[in-house]
């Protein structure tokens, strides 16, 4: 019997680049009280949202998720040829196959890459990254784009008062490589699917499609529905003891840290995170929500080019993300900033 060659990697990964894209459509939350029985200062005061980014038709998951890798291979100073590797991170793809993977990969220039997508919803970027820092260490890829992107509104019934308000659309992308020193720490995820129901689709496709399977007799379109508040208290206590598991295996400490990224779902949810983590008052702290709400697998990113780009955060600072929701399904690493 043989013995069969394994592949192997770099010893290590890292971030090199982010890059992002937000829709040019402003939503302010005056507009969103004209669709639900909301006001401003309610949704200001229970989720930090003052407006949020929705796509038009010509911003496609594909479109948006092109011009956030292109920024983030500049940035990287990686060539589309060498990028071996695409992950997209979506729930809003709404075609069942192909992935939209492939397509962008194409049209970016990275020709041959392996492709694919993977469906983890707010986790998404960090499942992303898991898989991204393996397949490096393993030598089974070794440039690799991931990429969360969303347009949920096109699965928001802008009519509901759970999710009219929170959910947006936008792309945020990165590209990992080898790295001669640690920067991208032990990811710490998992799932609860017993908690399925709480963030879901209405209706599967085939259901939402049968005009019989309705009383009205017509097609209805599957929107999502949450029931928010058992969120919230799962976010805010199970995620933060996550959390800390993250910095633990990457053995860091509270006062080490520098920045905290969690998923943007609500300004409410950070604050209690952060309060149960014990970080130091300085650390920075990614607040997307406020201006995009929530985009689902491109909160992360986007979060973080915000603090890069603002100069809030710094290249080579150490950074806490962490990704929840639908599935249930979470997911935090210790990284080191691009
Ligand atoms: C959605 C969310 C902001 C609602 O906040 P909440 O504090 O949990 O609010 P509740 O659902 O308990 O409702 C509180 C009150 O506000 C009212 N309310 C609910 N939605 C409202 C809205 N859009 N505008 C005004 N009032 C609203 C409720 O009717 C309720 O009124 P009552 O006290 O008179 O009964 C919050 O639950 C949340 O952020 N959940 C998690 C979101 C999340 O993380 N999602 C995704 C992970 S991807």
């Amino acid at each position: 019997m043989s013995t069969l060659n394994i592949s192997r990697g770099a010893q290590f990964s890292k971030i090199m680049g982010i890059g992002g894209y937000r829709p040019r459509r402003v939503v302010d939350n005056a507009e969103i009280i004209t669709y639900i029985d909301s006001s401003d200062e309610w949704i200001r005061t229970r989720s930090g949202i003052t407006e949020r980014r929705w796509a038009s038709e010509d911003e496609t998951v594909s479109m948006m998720s092109q011009a956030a890798a292109r920024k983030a291979m500049d940035r990287a100073g990686v060539e589309p040829g060498q990028i071996d590797t695409v992950i997209v991170a979506t729930v809003t793809h709404l075609h069942q196959t192909p992935a939209i993977a492939t397509t962008i990969a194409s049209e970016l220039g990275a020709r041959n890459a392996a492709a694919f997508d993977i469906s983890a919803a707010c986790a998404g970027f960090c499942y992303a990254l898991a898989m991204a820092d393996s397949f490096i260490r393993t030598g089974a890829s070794k440039h690799v784009l991931i990429i969360g992107v969303e347009r949920l509104s096109d699965l928001t019934d802008k009519h509901d008062r759970s999710t009219a308000f929170i959910f947006a659309d936008g792309a945020g992308a990165a590209v990992v490589g080898p790295s001669d020193t640690p920067a991208v720490g032990p990811v710490v995820w998992g799932s609860d699917g017993d908690q399925a129901d709480l963030i879901a689709q209405t209706e599967s496709w085939p259901t939402a499609m049968d005009p019989d399977a309705h009383e009205d007799g017509k097609p209805h379109w599957p929107m999502l529905r949450m029931n928010g508040n058992p969120v919230f208290k799962w976010a805010s206590f199970t995620m933060a003891k996550t959390a800390a598991e993250a910095m633990d295996a990457a053995g860091v400490k509270p006062e080490d840290l520098e920045v905290f990224v969690p998923h943007q779902a609500n300004n409410r949810i950070t604050d209690a995170m952060f309060k149960a983590l014990k970080l130091p008052s300085d650390v920075v702290i990614g607040r997307d929500i406020i201006h995009h709400g929530n985009t689902s697998a491109a909160s992360i990113p986007l979060a973080i080019e915000t603090l890069l780009e603002s100069g809030q955060a710094r290249s080579g600072q150490t950074c806490l993300i962490i990704g929840f929701g639908a599935g249930l399904v979470y997911a935090g690493q210790v990284i080191l900033l691009p």
